[in-house]
């Protein structure tokens, strides 16, 4: 039986994408920080290993590796954003969104590739944002993380490529998705968005169609926007698109 390690699985995307691997028949190893959410939502699945552990810590990056080790597919999607304007939002709490949205996924990517490509097989998807695409006031670190994870993993991809490598590496950037995202990055104002389930069902598809960037609805036609359009006028955008998240 195949094993799938997803992190960020007590809650929302993470979650629906264990189960849905857990469906397609996969043994799951779930990551996150609360336990009892994930023993919880995975109580009726047999093949299941929950791991409570808080990835911002560097450490419990390499002790995940350890533990894990033989997976064939790395879902790198535990990440939180932190919303308001730059003078105002916690340096704490932005530094350790660094050290989870960038550090561990970082970390991860590199220690389980380098076993997927000895095998020469295996999957890892990274989760973006349609964020990964521009800057946006208002999630001006959040934003920033995630252009990080897609150009990481953009670049990889192609060292792959170049090596003719068969391990898959892609990054899912979503727009809005309903889950609790919005409400612990410290919106206060109601965020509608895709279905949690359907999008990630629409993702892990992609991925085993080994799709470089996975990007579900109309949002696919952001990207194309944002490199036509000056960057300083995308970033205006963005602002009257973030600013009615404070309003509503
Ligand atoms: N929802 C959206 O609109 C949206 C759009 C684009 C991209 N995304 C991205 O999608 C991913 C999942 O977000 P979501 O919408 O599903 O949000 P969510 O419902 O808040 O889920 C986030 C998951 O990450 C885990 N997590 C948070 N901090 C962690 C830590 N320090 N160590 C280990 N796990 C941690 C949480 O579990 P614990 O609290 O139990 O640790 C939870 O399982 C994130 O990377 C997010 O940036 C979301």
């Amino acid at each position: 039986m195949k094993n799938a390690l997803i992190t960020g699985a007590s809650d929302g995307i993470g979650k629906d994408m264990a189960i849905i691997l857990s469906n397609m028949g996969y043994n799951i190893i779930v990551v996150a920080r609360n336990k009892q959410k994930m023993e919880q939502a995975f109580k009726n699945i047999k093949n299941c290993t929950i791991i409570s552990m808080d990835l911002s810590i560097i450490e419990n990056c390499y002790k995940l590796y350890n533990q894990a080790k033989d997976i064939d597919i790395l879902i790198n999607n535990a990440g939180y954003g932190v919303f308001g304007e730059f003078l105002n939002t916690n340096l704490d709490d932005e530094l350790n969104m660094i050290d989870l949205n960038i550090k561990s996924l970082h970390i991860l990517t590199k220690l389980f590739l380098k076993d997927m490509v000895n095998k020469d097989r295996g999957y890892i998807l990274n989760v973006g944002s349609i964020g990964s695409f521009f800057a946006s006031p208002l999630l001006s670190s959040y934003y920033g993380s995630k252009a990080y994870v897609l150009n990481l993993s953009l670049a990889i991809k192609e060292e792959l490529k170049k090596q003719k490598s068969n391990v898959y590496i892609g990054t899912f950037c979503p727009a809005t998705i309903n889950t609790n995202f919005h409400k612990k990055a410290g919106v206060k104002g109601n965020v509608k968005g895709l279905d949690s389930y359907k999008a990630s069902k629409y993702a892990i598809d992609k991925m085993f169609k080994k799709k470089a960037i996975i990007i579900p609805s109309y949002a696919k036609v952001l990207p194309f926007f944002v490199d036509i359009m000056p960057r300083i006028l995308i970033t205006k955008l963005a602002y009257k698109m973030q600013i009615k998240k404070q309003e509503n």
